[in-house]
C-alpha cells in the first residue's frame, strides 16, 4: 500500500481554502498553487537519499549531507506546471521532465499528447506534479510512462485527492506514495472532485 500523507498544517488548511474559493482571482490562485507546493515539496523530500559531504568552514571542517542523486520533477499538462515554481524554490537543482495528458470529456478517460524526460530516472527520485487526483486514471498513466522510462523511486504531489483516485492508485502503483494537501469526499457525475476547486488548470492559466 503506499502511504497517503496528508499536509494538516495550519497554513496549507488556511491556503487551500482560498485556493477553494470561486471569488480567488486567477493571479491569487496562481500563488496559492506554488505556495502549496512549497510546503509539499519539503513533505515528499523527507526521504530523500543523501550522500556525506564534508565541506570547510571559516573556523574547521564540518561533515554534513548533499541530495544525491538529484530529484526529477514531472509536472503533467496543463496543470502540474502551476507547481513547479514552488517546487524548484525548495528543491533548487531538480531536473524537470514533462507529461502531456489530458482527460477526454466523455470517457474521463487520459490520452497522452507529449512526454519528455531527462536521462538516468531509475537513479533518482521522481516527483509527478499534478494539482488533482480525480478518477486516478490521469496520475496512473503518468507513472506507468515514467516507470515504462526506467523510473523506480516514484511519488505523487497533489493539492487535493479524491477517495476514488487514490483507490485506483493503491491499486494500479501501491509503491507510489501520495503527498495530499486534502482528501475531499467524492467526484460527481462528471468526474469532478466535491468539493474541490473546479477546474485546476483553466484556474492557474484563466481560460475559464
Ligand atoms: C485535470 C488535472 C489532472 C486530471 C485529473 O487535467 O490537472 O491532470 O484532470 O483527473 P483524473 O484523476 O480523473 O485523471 P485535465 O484533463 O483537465 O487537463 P488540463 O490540466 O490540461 O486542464
Ligand atoms: N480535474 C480538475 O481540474 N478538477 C477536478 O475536480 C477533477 C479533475
Amino acid at each position: 500500500m503506499p502511504a497517503i500523507h496528508g499536509l494538516n498544517h495550519p497554513l496549507a488548511q488556511d491556503k487551500i481554502t482560498r485556493l477553494r474559493d470561486r471569488d480567488t482571482s486567477v493571479t491569487d490562485f496562481r500563488r496559492l498553487v506554488k505556495e502549496l507546493a512549497i510546503m509539499l515539496a519539503i513533505e515528499c523530500t523527507r526521504d530523500l537519499p543523501c550522500v556525506d559531504y564534508t565541506v570547510q568552514t571559516p573556523l574547521r571542517e564540518a561533515v554534513g549531507k548533499r541530495i544525491a542523486p538529484t530529484p526529477v520533477l514531472v509536472p503533467v499538462l496543463r496543470a502540474g506546471l502551476g507547481m513547479v515554481e514552488g517546487m524548484l524554490q525548495v528543491i533548487t537543482e531538480a531536473e524537470i521532465g514533462h507529461i502531456g495528458l489530458y482527460r477526454d470529456h466523455d470517457t474521463l478517460t487520459p490520452v497522452e499528447y507529449y512526454i519528455n524526460t531527462p536521462k538516468g530516472l531509475s537513479e533518482r527520485r521522481v516527483i509527478v506534479l499534478d494539482p488533482m487526483l480525480a478518477t486516478g486514471g490521469s496520475a496512473a498513466a503518468a507513472v506507468d510512462a515514467i516507470k515504462a522510462r526506467g523510473a523506480r523511486d516514484v511519488c505523487l504531489a497533489a493539492i487535493i485527492a479524491a477517495p476514488e483516485g487514490i483507490a485506483k492508485m493503491q491499486r494500479l502503483h501501491p509503491d507510489v506514495a501520495i503527498y495530499a494537501v486534502a482528501v475531499d469526499e467524492r467526484l460527481d457525475e462528471h468526474g469532478y472532485i466535491l468539493p474541490g476547486l473546479g477546474d485546476a488548470g483553466d484556474r492557474i492559466f484563466g481560460t475559464l
